[in-house]
């Protein structure tokens, strides 16, 4: 595995294999790696000849500077998780590199970015975009791959993707999680282990509502039977709740007669959990 820390080795190492004829999937990440992002590794494995990483703590996503701080930063197992998966190269750029002097143009997605999580995140899906594009555009992959469980994130790359005509696939992958149910996270591990035990409650509310789907409920039964869930673990508290279409991302209401997106977030302490589901009808 290659590791470039400028951005020109890598485009040089990726202009290789783009000279050999080979596909490359492309996999961004924040680092603090667990089995989620090594899913997307994985799904970038099985549809491409090379599959390429970053790993860049991006501070314009983040709304308060003590956050950033905070975001764990395992440079060494990240590496070791990468080369281990079969990971070709990664690039782990400096801020200043990725916003040169002067830098001033953004990507936003007008109506997404400040809907759902985005009206609690003033700035934060802008700055998913603007940082995702620049990452396209140095690695100009013919696939990158997403988690699922970052729905509102997927949506806004998605949505973006179209609109500017990028050339790329982009991939969504299941949310992969612990055997209790708990989506995997970096933010995890900055549980109490109190609040680790009452965390799988976000999954088993997304399964009450599943249920209750399944028994014909409307999406508004599905919120109230979420918010009971949540409401009945003390450690927990509801901070989000939205019931999108999942084709459109509009707000969902009555008897779902197309596949809809519940996306929730439940704060323990100082630590902000989300999770998501999507229903058939
Ligand atoms: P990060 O939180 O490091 O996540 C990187 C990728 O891993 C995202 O696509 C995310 O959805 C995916 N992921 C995280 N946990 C997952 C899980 N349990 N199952 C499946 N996939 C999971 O998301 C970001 O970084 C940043 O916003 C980024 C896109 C890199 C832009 O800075």
């Amino acid at each position: 595995m290659k590791v470039c820390r400028a951005i020109a080795d890598y485009r040089s190492e990726i202009a290789r294999f783009r000279a050999s004829g080979e596909t490359v999937g492309l996999v961004t990440t924040m680092g603090a790696l667990h089995d989620g992002h090594m899913a997307l590794v994985a799904a970038a494995k099985a549809e491409n000849a090379r599959v390429v990483t970053t790993i860049f703590v991006n501070p314009t996503q983040f709304g308060n500077p003590a956050d950033l701080l905070k975001y764990p930063r395992t440079e060494e197992a990240d590496l070791a998780m990468f080369e281990e998966a079969g990971v070709d190269a990664v690039l782990l750029p400096s801020v200043e590199e990725i916003y040169p002097e002067g830098d001033e143009t953004i990507v936003e997605t007008t109506k997404l970015a400040h809907v759902f999580h985005g009206k609690v995140r003033p700035g934060h899906f802008r700055g998913v975009a603007t940082v995702v594009t620049k990452l396209f555009n140095i690695a100009q992959p013919d696939a990158a791959y997403f988690g699922e469980k970052d729905y509102q994130q997927l949506a806004v790359i998605r949505r973006m993707v179209a609109d500017l005509h990028m050339p790329l696939r982009i991939v969504g992958v299941p949310t992969v999680r612990e055997t209790d149910g708990l989506a995997m996270s970096s933010r995890n591990v900055r549980l109490t282990p109190e609040d680790r035990r009452a965390a799988p409650v976000l999954n088993a509310a997304l399964d009450a509502a599943r249920s209750i789907a399944a028994q014909g409920a409307t999406v508004e039964e599905m919120a109230d039977e979420i918010r009971r869930v949540i409401d009945s673990e003390p450690r927990a508290t509801l901070q989000g709740l939205d019931i999108v279409d999942a084709a459109t991302f509009e707000v969902a209401s009555g008897r779902p007669t197309a596949t809809v997106g519940i996306m929730i977030s439940v704060q323990f302490g100082d630590v902000l959990l989300i999770d998501q589901r999507e229903i058939a009808p």
